[in-house]
C-alpha cells in the first residue's frame, strides 16, 4: 500500500509546548526518504491546518477544548480520506489528543469497509483521563477515554458513532505512567494493558505475542506510537518523559513484530517534541523504528 504522511503541527493538547513541530523534525530525519528505500511508495501531503494554541489554564477541567476540538475534525477528515483512497496514513503529530481524530476515522473506515479494528496503544500513559479524573486538564491524557465513548460530546461524536471504539479492540504496551482516579478507570472499562511490569516479567516477544494474538486477515491493524513509550535515557525529546521504557532492542523487536503480521494499515507517531530533543535523536529514532515498523529487518527473511 501506499503512505501519506500527514502533519499534524500542534501542541494545544500537551502541558509543554513544542510537539507542533514534531511533523518538521521527522521531515528533517528523513522519513519519506528512508521509507522510499526500502521500496515503499510514500506521498507528503504536507500540514493541515487548525487554531494556533491560546495557552490557557483549563476550563471544566480541559485545556483548550475549542482548539482541541477544531484540531482533531481536521485530523479526522485527512485520515478518512486518505484511507478511502486506500492508502496508509501515517500522521506526523502534534500531541497525542490528535489520536481521538485519527483513530476514529480509522473505526469509521473499518465500519465502512467490514474490517475489525485492533488499535496498538504505544505509550508511558494510558491516556484514559477525563475531565474529573484529570491531574492537568491536558486533553492528550484523555484520548483512549474519549474513542471509548469517555468525554466531551464535541470529541467524543468526531467519527459519527459513538463510541468510536469498543475498549476489546485495543491494546496497550509499555505503560508506567497512570493516575490515581485514571487506574481504576482503565480497570472498570476493562482495557488490556500490557505494562512495564508484564514486559519485565514476560518479556517483549511474549507480550507481543499476545498483543498481537487473534488478527486475522480483516484486521485493520492501527498503531498509535507516543514517542514516550520509549525509555527516557534514549528518547529526551517528548514533553511528558517517564523513565524505564523499553529499550532500544526491546523497541525494535516490537516493532519488528507489528510488521511480521503484515496488517499495518495506519500509524500515529506523537509526542516528539524538538524543543526537549538532543540535536534531533529522538526523531532519528522514530524514523528507524518506523522503519522497522514497515520491514525493514538486519538479515533477509522470508
Ligand atoms: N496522565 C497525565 C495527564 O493526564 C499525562 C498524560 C500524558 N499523555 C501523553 N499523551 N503524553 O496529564
Ligand atoms: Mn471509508
Ligand atoms: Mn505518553
Ligand atoms: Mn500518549
Amino acid at each position: 500500500t501506499d503512505i501519506s504522511l500527514i502533519g499534524a503541527p500542534t501542541d494545544v493538547g500537551a502541558g509543554a509546548r513544542g510537539a507542533s513541530m514534531g511533523p518538521e523534525a521527522l521531515r528533517v530525519a528523513r522519513l519519506q526518504p528512508i521509507l522510499e528505500s526500502h521500496g515503499l511508495a510514500v506521498e507528503d501531503l504536507g500540514n493541515l491546518a487548525g487554531p494556533p494554541n491560546p495557552w490557557q489554564p483549563p476550563v471544566d477541567g480541559y485545556r483548550h477544548l475549542d482548539a482541541v476540538v477544531a484540531w482533531n475534525q481536521v485530523v479526522h477528515t485527512a485520515v478518512h480520506g486518505e484511507l478511502a483512497r486506500g492508502r496508509l496514513p501515517i500522521l506526523l503529530g502534534g500531541d497525542h489528543c490528535l489520536a481521538i481524530g485519527s483513530i476514529s476515522a480509522v473505526a469509521r473506515h473499518c465500519r465502512e469497509t467490514g474490517r475489525r479494528l485492533r488499535v496498538l496503544w504505544l505509550d508511558a500513559h494510558a491516556d484514559f483521563n477525563t475531565n474529573v479524573l484529570t491531574p492537568s486538564g491536558n486533553v492528550h491524557g484523555m484520548p483512549v477515554a474519549c474513542l471509548c465513548g469517555h468525554g466531551p460530546q464535541a470529541l467524543v461524536e468526531i467519527g459519527g458513532h459513538v463510541p468510536a471504539i469498543s475498549a476489546k479492540a485495543v491494546r496497550q504496551i509499555g505503560i508506567r505512567s497512570v493516575d490515581p482516579g485514571e487506574k481504576r478507570f482503565v480497570h472498570e472499562a476493562g482495557l488490556e494493558v500490557f505494562d512495564m511490569r508484564y514486559i519485565d516479567e514476560m518479556g517483549m516477544r511474549h507480550t507481543m505475542e499476545l498483543a498481537l494474538a487473534t488478527l486475522d486477515e480483516h484486521t485493520h491493524l492501527h498503531v498509535s506510537f507516543d514517542v514516550d513509550f520509549l525509555d527516557a535515557d534514549i528518547a529526551p525529546g517528548v514533553g511528558t518523559a517517564v523513565p524505564g521504557g523499553p529499550t532500544y532492542r526491546e523497541a525494535q523487536l516490537c516493532m519488528e513484530m507489528i510488521a511480521d503480521t503484515g496488517r499495518l494499515a495506519s500509524l500515529d507517531v506523537m509526542e516528539l517534541n524538538p524543543a526537549l530533543d538532543v540535536r534531533n535523536r529522538t526523531a532519528e529514532l522514530a524514523v528507524d523504528l518506523i522503519e522497522s515498523l514497515f520491514g525493514k529487518s538486519t538479515l533477509m527473511r522470508r
